[in-house]
């Protein structure tokens, strides 16, 4: 049996467990894969002690994604253009190699619903870590442009500079939001508080999709805002389970198929 885990503090409610555990059974690899919660301030040692007790990765939830960012030894490409790791794993030589799974998990997400983003224009709200993890995977999409707004409009500012070599972004205040839309994908944590971004009312092309990065049993007030002003929806809980099933590709060689770990979650949340 090989031992990974996912650490978080809070994780009891984490649901990476279960979808690995469904994902291990599906493609007949034996694993085992728990939930560990590490001190605030130890998380560095709780990975060493994980590691000398023959776990060979972790994936890494709120609030350590900076602290394994800065614990590896070696990091994809993806990972240091994000500044977060969210994916662990140990090498033959027990070095640390991190990973970031969040932001191609939104593209398989939006790939698997046929959403296109080559050539499409992509309004981005938001420019916290979540959203510095997707502007990669994003870009290399090829979409015609990227717009990144913020409440703090230099953030966005900040994050059009970093990705510019990539392609083309730009990012402002939201009320540089100008002309309309294929995709906007809300990043903000807003949702949480049950805030709404200040957008603008005709913010949707035809055919145009909303994208929220949380999911909850309820619709999140950026979707009921979205819904009648036309677009098409998508929460994030088909993200969380594409970047599991990247995790568990990097870590196992098998890309496992997410129908049904999908529907089983959204089961569970009615
Ligand atoms: P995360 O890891 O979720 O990205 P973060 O780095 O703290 O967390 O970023 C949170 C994002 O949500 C930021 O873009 C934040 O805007 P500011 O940079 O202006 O703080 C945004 N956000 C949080 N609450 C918000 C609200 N009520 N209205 C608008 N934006 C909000």
């Amino acid at each position: 049996t090989d031992y990974y885990c996912v650490f978080g503090n809070p994780v009891k409610h984490s649901r990476s467990p279960l979808i690995h555990a469904e994902f291990a059974h599906q493609t007949q690899q034996t694993i085992e894969y728990t939930a560990q919660e590490a001190p605030i301030d130890g998380f560095a040692g709780a990975w060493q002690a994980f590691i000398e007790a023959g776990g060979r990765g972790a994936n890494v939830t709120v609030p350590f994604k900076g602290d394994a960012f800065a614990l590896c030894d070696t990091l994809s490409h993806r990972a240091a253009r994000a500044g977060a790791v969210n994916t662990l794993m140990v090498g033959g030589n027990g070095r640390t190699y991190g990973d970031t799974t969040d932001g191609i998990g939104l593209v398989r997400d939006l790939a698997y619903h046929r959403v296109a983003l080559a050539g499409k224009r992509i309004l981005v709200v938001g420019a916290g870590g979540a959203v510095r993890g997707i502007l990669e995977p994003l870009l290399a999409e090829q979409p015609s442009g990227v717009v990144v707004v913020n409440r703090t409009a230099a953030k966005a500012e900040q994050l059009a500079r970093d990705f510019a070599d990539l392609g083309s972004i730009t990012g402002g205040s939201f009320d540089t939001v100008n002309g309309t839309f294929d995709v906007v994908i809300n990043g903000t944590s807003a949702s949480l508080s049950g805030d709404l971004p200040p957008l603008p009312d005709a913010l949707f092309n035809t055919h145009a999709w909303a994208y929220d990065m949380m999911y909850g049993a309820e619709s999140t007030v950026f979707l009921q805002w979205a819904g009648p002003r036309g677009a098409k929806l998508l929460d994030g809980l088909g993200m969380l389970v594409e970047q599991a099933a990247e995790s568990f590709f990097l870590w196992r060689n098998v890309r496992p198929d997410t129908t049904f770990v999908r529907e089983m979650l959204r089961q569970q949340l009615r």
